[in-house]
């Protein structure tokens, strides 16, 4: 029989830095579909942004990839680290998402969050001191020296992970984020098995010697409401989901805003607008375009679509985001848009954990550059920027950013 799904995924690079026309044109032909990935399995896509919210709030569509798949032959590959790494809240249901997430949050909870502002701001604050003492005509690369280290240093502070430990960590994750086709070259598999030797001693370490941070109160649950292996895949999760997804934020919010000098004017002018323009740039540039895979437990229609048990389900969030059924002229930027929340986020049980985090430095990451730097621009062509992509489906964040800062409000 001939195969006649569209494929989806590992698109040529033009498309890869520059999804939107295409998810629109996939949207408009239909907002469910069928489709086949890039490693060649099938997977129902979801683009419209109802049957997207719908779909992340259905107790039928499952996170738990092996067990509701069973043996229909579409389990997507184990990627790095392996098995022993995989089971944190992202890729499990209740009553264990509700377990893991529970224990999880008291990291998160509100008035921590708040409280880490002074330490965000000193981070920041220190990274741009670094920018600048190249001078103020030098280029410098602002996603390698302010849009990266800064939510790295920031979960690395969450989670307790020494100062002096950081750098290495942050070239293995460097290495094992930066994606690939087929099977992980050496160099990934070599930061993979740094990374977990790391997170062990870590959480060995912690275990004698306790002290105010999230590996030291997971450690404390125990092994009576944690496994070891919930534990350390929790780590894990936690550092991938909480500084990649924000760097991206940072970045593609930077070039977005110049892109629009209209929008980057009206927000210089009052920089009080930052959070509702963060959750405009969330939705306009798609950090994160695609929410993790999903696989039916039952049948499920979704806006008519009808999906049969035992089928993996892709919701792209940056098209929902762009539906103009929700977003009226959702291809225009507008800082000051009041039309309700977007799915950059997630919907439902898995809605980003680290939501009020990455919202916190995000803000605080564009108060300092934009308070110091209102001038900043570009020192390549727009076209030239090199965007980060494995299959495109996960990330969307740029390789590097080089721009003049120009002289600091101070020295004006
Ligand atoms: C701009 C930055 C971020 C974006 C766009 C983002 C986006 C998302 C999305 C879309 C999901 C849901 C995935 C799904 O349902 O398949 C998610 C889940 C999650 N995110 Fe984020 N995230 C960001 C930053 C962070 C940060 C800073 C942290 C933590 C330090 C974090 C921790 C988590 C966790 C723990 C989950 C899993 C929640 C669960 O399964 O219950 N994220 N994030």
């Amino acid at each position: 029989m001939t195969d006649t799904l569209t494929t989806w995924g590992g698109w040529e690079p033009a498309i890869r830095d520059d999804p939107f026309d295409h998810f629109a044109q996939a949207r408009d032909r239909c907002p469910v579909q069928k489709m086949r990935l890039a490693d060649g399995h099938p997977a129902w896509v979801v683009l419209g942004y109802d049957a997207a919210r719908g779909a992340l709030h259905d107790a039928r569509i499952s996170k738990d990839m092996v067990a509701a798949l069973q043996d229909n032959g579409d389990v997507v590959a184990e990627g790095l680290p392996g098995p022993e790494f995989s089971r944190h809240m992202l890729n499990v249901d209740p009553p264990d998402h509700t377990r893991l997430r529970r224990l999880v949050s008291r990291a998160f909870v509100p008035s921590r969050i708040a409280a880490l502002e002074p330490a965000i701001r000193a981070i920041a604050s220190n990274l741009l001191d670094e920018l600048d003492a190249a001078g103020p005509g030098a280029t410098v690369d602002l996603i390698e020296g302010y849009a990266y280290p800064l939510p790295f240093r920031v979960i690395g502070e969450l989670l307790g992970i020494p100062s002096a430990d950081r750098p290495r960590l942050h070239a293995w994750f460097q290495v094992l984020l930066t994606g690939w086709a087929g099977d992980p070259p050496p160099e990934a598999v070599g930061a993979s098995d740094g990374i977990v030797a790391y997170l062990r001693e870590l959480v060995d370490a912690k275990r004698q010697n306790p002290a105010d941070d999230l590996v030291s109160v997971l450690v404390a649950a125990g092994d009576d409401t944690l496994t070891r292996q919930e534990l350390l895949s929790s780590l894990f999760q936690l550092v991938v989901a909480g500084h990649d997804t924000t760097a991206s934020l940072i970045g593609n919010g930077v070039v977005t805003l110049l892109d629009h000098p209209d929008q980057l004017e009206a927000l210089l002018a009052d920089l009080g607008q930052l959070p509702a323009a963060i959750d405009e740039l969330i939705r306009f540039t798609a950090p994160v375009p695609h929410a993790t895979f999903r696989v039916t437990a039952a049948p499920v229609t979704l806006d008519g679509a009808e999906i049969p048990a035992h089928e993996q389900v892709l919701v792209c969030l940056g098209s929902a985001n762009r539906d103009p059924g929700r977003f009226p002229a959702p291809d225009v930027l507008d800082i000051g848009r009041k039309d309700g929340p977007n799915l950059g986020f997630g919907h439902g049980i898995h809605y980003c954990l680290g939501a009020p985090l990455a919202r916190l430095e995000a803000r605080v990451a564009f108060e300092e550059l934009l308070g110091r730097h209102p001038g900043l621009r570009l020192t390549v062509d727009r076209d030239a920027l090199a965007w980060a992509h494995g299959d495109g489906l996960v990330l969307r964040g740029l390789v590097s950013l080089p721009v003049v800062l120009g002289p600091s409000r101070s020295q004006r």
